[in-house]
């Protein structure tokens, strides 16, 4: 059997990062060695506060250290948080358990630094919120990027539209100017974005074979399932696209547990910082081969498979 992947999670907790977190919990194949939390859904401290309480429901087989992070974007205001598709409280309004849970004093970039210097070349980052907390610990320590195996990110949109403005993705909209540094750091990067999660839609089917699946002994985990899933199709149907769940931080996972799921072209990826619509967005000049590469770009996907899988995961 392979060993582990072992990853350190970013996250902005946010219904489809609960969803990540939980798959990237139950999963075999990823050790999570610590899950660092940033503005995005929320902020940071109802963020930091819904993972350490969907840790709870998890129950881990093992210990998982939470870890907070920034508040706001390098430089720009804080966008506001989306009510619609995430709830007020990210959750869709859902109130988990509480827990004794509590994140550590030390901050989000030193915790990345630390660990990514005590295992050169052993943690793959999986970011599935704002690249902002990352950019600090490359500020910190520039010499990072030779000594993390590789950066997975859900962000971006390279042949689609984007979802907060016409061409820009949120997690990268949300602060161009680490996704700035971040692409140019030289840290090898699989960018999941729209162009592949776009197309993992959890639909009715998927939520009656996951119902079904879970057991009496998992209620609870059920009951936040039930709510969260129901809160989407109607959140993505009052905006006439159906009812259906985008897997967009699932599938950041999903990846970096089988990058068999995906298919990717390698491309020199820039980070638009400027431009009413534009500041976010991540183009590539496709009017000459590339010369340079900075990115792996995730173009098409298995999303039957995936979504069969994460569904396996989840009810194991
Ligand atoms: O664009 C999708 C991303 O924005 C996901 O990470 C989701 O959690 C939202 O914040
Ligand atoms: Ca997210």
């Amino acid at each position: 059997m392979n060993a582990e992947k072992r990853i350190i999670l970013d996250v902005d907790t946010g219904i489809d990062d609960a969803l990540a977190i939980l798959f990237a919990v139950k999963s075999r194949k990823l050790k999570v060695e610590g899950i660092t939390t940033g503005y995005g859904n929320c902020d940071v401290h109802q963020v930091t506060e819904n993972t350490l309480r969907v840790l709870e429901l998890a129950q881990p087989r093992y210990d998982i250290p939470v870890v907070m992070g920034s508040d706001n974007p390098l430089f720009r205001k804080r966008r506001e948080f989306s009510a619609v598709i995430h709830g007020h409280n990210g959750l869709g309004g859902y109130e988990l358990s509480g827990t004794n849970r509590t994140a550590l004093e030390e901050k989000a970039a030193d915790f990345i630094v630390d660990r990514i210097n005590k295992n050169p070349d052993q943690i793959t980052l999986v970011f599935t919120g704002r690249l902002t907390n990352l950019a600090i610990a490359l500020a910190k320590d520039p010499t990072l990027p030779s000594k993390v195996e590789r950066l997975i990110l859900m962000g971006g949109a390279l042949h689609v539209p984007g979802n907060i403005t016409p061409v820009s993705e949120a997690n990268i909209h949300g602060d161009p100017e680490a996704a700035y540094r971040v692409f140019h750091s030289g840290i090898p990067i699989t960018m999941v974005g729209l162009d592949v999660t776009g197309k993992t839609k959890f639909g009715e089917k998927h939520f009656e074979q996951l119902m079904n699946a879970l057991t009496s002994e998992q209620n609870e985990l059920k009951a936040f399932l039930n709510h969260i899933f129901t809160f989407s199709f109607e959140a993505s149907d009052s905006l006439n696209e159906g009812k259906y769940r985008l897997m967009h931080d699932p599938l950041a996972v999903g990846v970096a547990e089988d990058h068999t799921l995906v298919t990717c072209e390698d491309y020199y990826i820039q980070i638009e910082t400027k431009g009413a619509l534009s500041s976010g967005a991540t183009l590539t000049d496709l009017r000459h081969p590339q010369t340079q590469i900075n990115a792996s770009v995730c173009l098409s996907v298995k999303d039957e498979l995936f979504l069969q899988h994460y569904i396996n995961t989840i009810v194991s």
